[in-house]
């Protein structure tokens, strides 16, 4: 089974950009975590990209491909329906995290598209929020005994 691991806009630059939010740790920390939260039953595919469409076709993907979805849609959090729209048709267990404390921070940040569909939703716990996250999943889709 594989957990999508999505992640939006400026989290290629995570370990460098505004460390004094997001930390210093860097993706491939993620990767490297989420992989271990994951087990020997569960693949992670982690994937980044700046590009709305890209993480939309992705999503599609992930129909065929996933058992669930942890993303971090990053700024499209706040804007995107097309996102919000694509995870409505993938039918496994989505769970929202974010880095920071969204609902501490700007007014536009406290709303987001993707709690409309997801399971779960995590903000404010650094990089423990992808490991909450995909431990999530695990239990969600883990065959029953
Ligand atoms: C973020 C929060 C968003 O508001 C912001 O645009 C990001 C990252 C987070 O992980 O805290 O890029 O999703």
């Amino acid at each position: 089974k594989t957990i999508q691991v999505l992640n939006g806009p400026n989290l290629n630059l995570l370990g460098k950009r505004q460390p004094e939010i997001y930390g210093r740790e860097t993706l491939a920390d993620v990767e490297r975590m989420c992989r271990e939260a994951a087990g020997d039953r569960h693949q992670i595919r982690l994937l980044q990209s700046n590009w709305e469409g890209q993480i939309v076709d992705w999503i599609h993907e992930a129909r065929d491909t996933a058992c669930g979805i942890v993303i971090n849609p990053a700024a499209l959090t706040h804007t995107s329906v097309a996102i919000l729209d694509a995870l409505n048709a993938f039918e496994g267990p989505v769970i929202e995290v974010h880095i920071s404390q969204v609902h501490k921070r700007e007014a536009f940040r406290h709303h987001s598209y993707v709690s409309l569909r997801a399971d779960g939703v995590i903000a404010g716990l650094g990089l423990d929020g992808y490991v909450a996250a995909v431990r999530r999943i695990v239990a969600l889709t883990a065959a029953p005994a």
